[in-house]
């Protein structure tokens, strides 16, 4: 098989570009390891920053979205049993952040490309990229039993963290940023209305806690838990009681609603960046090229992110011939996606208890939310931070 661009990876980072792609007349192949149904039901986050819809919406994607998705102009910040909310329009001009998960975002992408859209390979393994340096790079992939290779002039990797394109950039021109942390999130699904219309992140002693949504009537929610947790140390009642506990506050009007569990899960916190996002002919995308850790909801946001820049450079060689975008394409997402690290890395400092916390530090990030609270300027870099970064 040939085409002009070979993508691996049919998460929202290679649906997206497919789609772009697809849109501006550059044709192009989708290869994705697993089968529909995992894919589209695969749980992951949910929180679409304003340019993330926007993106969406321009793709043509954004109808459901706009019909189920719910918009959120406010996060509550918890902490030493007060409650704060942030504005997030009135401090960035507007902007807020949509609720919408992942799930359904994907879903929407395959629907409009199996509607015209070019082909996409499910159960289509990618085993290698090579001649990454050459005008040439080919996928190799197992689809059904059989090897065979998509012959390409462009491949992204949008591939996932355990994805195989990384692998194709020479260990001599790689260079690797990471950082693991000593804490996980023990996240559930539960069939119970919120207990709040906006998401709330909780301080505490105990450590963080985040109560998020699905919809109206799924409540989505985490705890902070040591590393190496597994869900089934955890459970039903004493995940709420725990939730009860680090969501305290003196407000009487609070309540939690409790309902159903129906899933439950730990994901390790990890911050990883490879360098550069281009080799040759290859472009990383998305998880396989960096990772953040979720607590400002931003690994989805990143990915859309690339792959509006890699699709946009790619149109304008296509079109024009003019490689400039392309040349710039790792620059362009690298200062974003290090926006992203080091918004997320903070905003997990400033949440989450270390197994070494002493009350100095417990008392250093109560002064950080307290200024946030208390201090317009504080409070504007978290509302930026949390509905996104320009993407040019
Ligand atoms: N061949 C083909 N497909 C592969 C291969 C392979 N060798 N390895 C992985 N894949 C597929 C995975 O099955 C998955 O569907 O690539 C896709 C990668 O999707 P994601 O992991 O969702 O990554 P990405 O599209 O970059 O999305 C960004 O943001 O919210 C975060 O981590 C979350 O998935 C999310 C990410
Ligand atoms: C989620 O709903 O999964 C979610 C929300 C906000 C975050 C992280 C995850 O910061």
């Amino acid at each position: 098989m040939r085409t002009t661009v070979g993508i691996i990876g049919a998460g929202p980072a290679g649906l997206l570009l497919g789609r772009l792609l697809d849109d501006a007349g550059v044709d192009n192949v989708v290869l994705e390891s697993r089968d529909r149904a995992y894919v589209e039901q695969r749980q992951r986050a949910g929180i679409l920053e304003h340019g993330t819809a926007e993106a969406l919406r321009a793709a043509g994607a954004g109808e459901r979205m706009d019909r189920e998705g719910l918009p959120h102009d406010g996060i509550e910040l918890r902490f030493d049993r007060r409650r704060h909310r942030v504005d997030l329009p009135a401090l960035t001009g507007g902007r807020n952040v949509t609720v919408y998960a992942q799930t359904e975002v994907c879903k929407d992408l395959i629907a409009l490309r199996l509607d015209g859209g070019g082909p996409l390979l499910f159960a289509a393994e990618a085993l290698a990229v090579e001649g990454a340096e050459t005008a040439a790079p080919r996928v190799r992939y197992r689809h059904r039993g059989r090897e065979s290779a998509l012959e390409c002039d462009y491949v992204a990797g949008c591939d996932g963290f355990r994805g195989v394109a990384r692998e194709a950039v020479p260990e001599a021109v790689s260079r690797v940023f990471g950082r693991t942390f000593p804490f996980a999130w023990l996240g559930i699904l539960a069939d119970v209305p919120p207990s709040h219309g906006e998401l709330v992140y909780a301080r505490h002693d105990r450590g963080f806690a985040l109560l998020s949504m699905r919809s109206p009537t799924v409540t989505r929610a985490y705890l902070q838990v040591p590393d190496g947790t597994h869900a089934a140390e955890w459970s039903d009642e004493e995940i709420w009681d725990e939730l009860d506990r680090r969501l305290e506050t003196d407000d009487p009007s609070w309540t939690l609603h409790r309902g159903p569990v129906t899933a439950k899960s730990v994901t390790p916190l990890r911050s990883y960046v490879h360098e550069p996002m281009r080799h040759g002919r290859l472009f990383l995308a998305g998880d396989a090229a960096h990772i953040v850790p979720p607590t400002g909801a931003k690994g989805l946001n990143l990915a859309v992110g690339d792959v509006v820049t890699l699709a946009r450079a790619l149109t304008l060689r296509h079109e024009k011939g003019d490689a400039s975008l392309i040349d710039a394409y790792s620059r362009t997402c690298l200062r974003r996606v290090w926006q992203a690290e080091r918004f997320s890395c903070a905003l997990t400092a400033l949440l989450h208890r270390a197994p070494d916390a002493t009350p100095f530090d417990d008392r250093v990030q109560l002064a950080g939310l307290d200024r946030i609270a208390g201090a317009r300027s504080a409070e504007t870099d978290l509302a930026e931070g949390y509905t996104g970064f320009p993407l040019d």
